[in-house]
């Protein structure tokens, strides 16, 4: 499995990090059979597994559910488990709650949104031990802020963006997502930083890059975003095996005599 210092290594060796989400059992199972180097069990969940329209709905309860069937899934990969909407923004005290359920449910390091009023709680937390996956640029919990989810960090918000950047590092964290920001500017953020960047709708120049699973696989059939690439046509192949099942079983020709009992 690997660890936090192999996120370090990569960077220093110029070794690109692949990550993906990851949400259930099943799906860990594979993702742990494959060469990709950690899962991201994102609150992205409420709208992939659960058809919210954001990533609030997201709870501690329902993260620490999906983080556990993944870690049972995967026992051979680095899992990084999202702090959900306003799961990090209340007292020290709920907030570290929520550290220790997400920790309990078998996640390696933790990932939670924004600089801003976060920087005390990060240091909190890596000084605890809990290794912490900064995230900035489109934070997708502050969408009504943002005024929906659009690119960050254009024009003078660059400026802003780096030194955000700076202070995660500053405060700990191991590692950064960089998500809808300009290519130019992730790459710029990328060289001022020691710890590695892992880039979504973020360019070609980061230290890695991370998919969500449904997109990677061509499951979403009804939004493809512009830095989305699908490596396979999953939701065409899903829909001729459910029309194959379909007419099989009305032709007869499903369940034959070896897909049944004896008496
Ligand atoms: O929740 C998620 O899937 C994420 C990725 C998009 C980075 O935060």
């Amino acid at each position: 499995m690997k660890t936090i210092l192999d996120f370090f290594d990569s960077k220093k060796k110029n070794k690109k990090i692949s990550m993906i989400t990851c949400y259930d059992y099943t799906s860990a199972v594979l993702v742990n059979k494959s060469n990709v180097d950690c899962i991201l069990v994102g609150d992205s969940l409420a709208m992939t597994m659960l058809g919210a329209d954001s990533t609030i709905p997201a709870t501690t309860d329902i993260m620490a559910l999906h983080i556990s069937s993944v870690k049972k899934g995967a026992p051979d990969k680095f899992i990084v488990g999202d702090m959900p909407f306003l799961s990090y923004r209340k007292n020290l005290t709920e907030n570290m709650n929520c550290v220790e359920k997400l920790m309990h449910a078998g996640s390696h390091a933790l990932k939670l949104e924004g600089a801003t009023g976060n920087i005390d709680f990060i240091k909190h937390v890596v000084q605890s031990g809990v290794p912490v996956m900064g995230h900035l640029g489109l934070t997708p919990q502050s969408v009504h802020q943002l005024g929906g989810f659009r690119v960050q960090g254009r024009g003078s918000a660059a400026k802003k963006l780096i030194e955000h950047a700076l202070e995660l590092e500053q405060a700990g964290c191991f590692s950064l997502v960089l998500e809808a920001v300009p290519a130019q500017l992730a790459e710029e953020i990328t060289e001022k930083l020691q710890i590695p960047t892992i880039g979504i709708g973020a360019g070609a120049h980061t230290d890695g890059q991370v998919l969500v699973l449904q997109d990677l696989l061509g499951l979403n059939t009804e939004f493809k975003p512009k830095f989305v690439r699908s490596f396979l046509n999953g939701g065409e192949l899903f829909i001729n095996a459910f029309n194959q099942f379909d007419s099989e079983v009305k032709q007869l020709t499903f369940p034959t005599v070896n897909e049944s009992y004896e008496a």
